[in-house]
């Protein structure tokens, strides 16, 4: 509001005028806000495990520093690439309603931000609130360009369960000792899989670790005052590891997973996949006293290589003297598919009246999609005797183009990319049977194939593993929307029998669903977005190695139902 221009011979009736506006509409003007962030990528020499490498940091932080956002407020981030590299930035979890411009993914809604060049993210946050985060959207960058994004409920909105006292962010992720882009760039050469990581982090900090014994560090701290509650925001922004996440002699009550409140329930042991966020409260309910807090890695496929190392944290009491013993706990077994299992089982939608689960109870798109490893020739893979492993959709292994797919479909540019992506496998087989797999041709199609939506049209996507290579749980996100889990299952996925036994009431909502490994899931949502939207399992390897594919919504026919046009400052190609 502007209090100059208060100036006329009339002032006191353009006063009167003013303060009957201001009362009016000031609801509105504190509901919604305009937050400015500024985001500097520079290179930042961080230590961890005996040894210093340069990293890719915003302003210098890793993890880096949390966006807080109310919902309906409207945030800008100026993001100014200072390193060799290029670069851009995903909202994870944003839905980016009719602004794909600022979802982030490097060549599918925006061409990347070069060195020396900026761009200003801008976006509209409507209709969720919860715990999400950002990460870097190309190469292997997001391994150390990361950070928690709050969305808060609006002004005087209650949370759906008692207002903890405090709120933490937690960040899970993983430290490599040498530099990630060596090391991804060393596998594709080879055809093989990557180097796994040599520690799991909380909040950066590996803790006491086998890998360096004479470290100091004892990792991050969670001080807490006893009696109080505290609200924590769990993120997985590791690049390839499904973890487990536990704190010794206290449990956690989960009320929001993926920025949508769920019915709480009490847990020992969260699991969180890359790309999953989960909120938890916990009670500070001993007098005094250290516990630790762990991080390990949960894969249940035996040949699948992991970093074994179990990053460890400290949640102390305020008062505990420092000579104080810990309370220790055990990581559960990296195979631990019951403990893994039990915890997905619990996850339900609130559903309550405020916060309905908007269920699509019929569906104008049935699709069924393959997911899983395959491998295809490679002459100059020595490594890999002339073969490299890859990664499909329906067969699929997505190329990513050169040009921004969002672009090319607003400025109806020819020959980036054809809209024929298969609903079904080309050539159905028995996806779970080792036998039957071990028969199959392990080779995939190229393409950059996208599927297309209209507006509004309502789909069921059955994503199915295969065992090919090795039955594997895989992450998988969808931008632009969130989508219920209507249905999971082990095993071939049965059109007839299994969709009986969907839950279409209280599903859990969110952005990024585990596949069981040689198992099924089903998940449902509206196309209610025009834009390009990436799917992709959100292992980073499996992303590189081809697991991914994008839709195209077109635009609706009404007032609010069109992509908005591209910001002047969107980066060229
Ligand atoms: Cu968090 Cu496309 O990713």
């Amino acid at each position: 509001m502007d209090f100059n221009s208060c100036t006329t011979s009339r002032v006191s009736n353009i006063l009167f005028l003013f303060l009957l506006l201001l009362l009016c509409c000031s609801p509105l003007l504190v509901q919604s806000r305009i937050r400015h962030y500024k985001f500097n990528v520079v290179m930042k020499n961080y230590t961890r495990l005996c040894s210093t490498k340069p990293i890719v940091s915003v302003n210098g932080k890793y993890p880096g520093p949390t966006v807080y956002a109310r919902e309906g407020d409207t945030v800008l981030i100026k993001v100014a690439n200072h390193v060799g590299y290029n670069l851009s930035i995903h909202w994870h979890g944003i839905r980016q309603i009719r602004t794909g411009w600022a979802d982030g993914p490097a060549y599918i809604t925006q061409c990347p931000i070069p060195p020396g060049q900026s761009y200003v993210y801008n976006f509209t946050v409507s209709g969720q609130r919860g715990t999400l985060f950002w990460h870097a959207h190309i190469l292997w960058l997001r391994a150390t360009v990361h950070g928690a994004l709050v969305v808060l409920p609006k002004l005087g909105v209650p949370y759906p369960f008692p207002k903890p006292h405090h709120e933490r962010v937690l960040i899970l992720g993983e430290w490599w000792k040498s530099d990630t882009e060596a090391v991804i760039n060393e596998a594709l050469k080879s055809g093989l899989a990557p180097n796994v990581s040599d520690a799991h982090t909380i909040n950066g900090h590996p803790g006491p670790s086998p890998a360096c014994p004479s470290s100091s560090s004892s990792g991050y701290t969670l001080s807490v005052a006893p009696g109080k509650s505290y609200l924590l925001r769990v993120i997985n922004a590791a690049l390839n590891e499904e973890l487990f996440f536990k704190i010794a002699g206290h449990k956690l009550t989960v009320v929001e997973v993926d920025a949508t409140y769920v019915k709480p329930f009490k847990t020992d042991t969260i699991v969180i996949a890359p790309g999953q966020t989960t909120t938890a409260v916990l009670t500070a309910d001993k007098r005094a006293g250290k516990y630790m807090v762990a991080a390990s890695p949960f894969m249940d496929t035996p040949v699948v290589a992991v970093d074994n190392v179990t990053a460890t944290a400290m949640l102390r009491y305020t008062g505990t003297l420092s000579s104080a013993r810990t309370t220790f706990t055990w990581a559960p077994p990296r195979n631990a598919t019951p403990i893994a299992n039990a915890f997905t089982a619990a996850l339900r939608s609130l559903n309550s009246e405020e916060y309905p689960a908007r269920v699509p109870r019929t569906v104008d798109h049935s699709l069924f999609f393959t997911i899983g490893l395959g491998v295809n020739p490679c002459p100059t893979c020595k490594a890999g005797n002339g073969s490299r492993v890859v990664a499909d959709i329906n067969n699929v292994t997505f190329v990513m183009p050169t040009f921004a797919l969002l672009q090319a479909h607003y400025f109806k540019v020819k020959g980036v990319f054809t809209t024929d992506f298969p609903a079904n496998p080309p050539a159905p087989f028995n996806y779970t049977d080792s036998a039957a797999v071990a028969a199959m041709n392990p080779g995939t199609s190229k393409g950059t194939r996208l599927y297309r939506l209209a507006y509004n049209a309502r789909v069921q996507l059955v994503l199915q593993d295969t065992g090919l290579i090795a039955p594997e749980n895989h992450p998988v996100h969808l931008h632009g929307f969130n989508f219920f889990v209507v249905g999971r299952g082990v095993g071939n996925f049965n059109p007839k029998k299994d969709p009986k036994s969907f839950n279409l009431v209280d599903p859990v909502e969110r952005n990024t669903v585990g596949v069981p490994s040689g198992g099924w899931v089903a998940i449902r949502f509206q196309a209610d977005n025009p834009g390009v939207w990436f799917m992709h399992c959100h292992l980073e390897i499996h992303t590189t190695w081809g697991l991914k594919m994008a839709f195209l919504v077109e635009n609706g026919k009404g007032p609010n139902e069109s992509l908005l046009p591209p910001p002047k400052d969107l980066p060229k190609c």
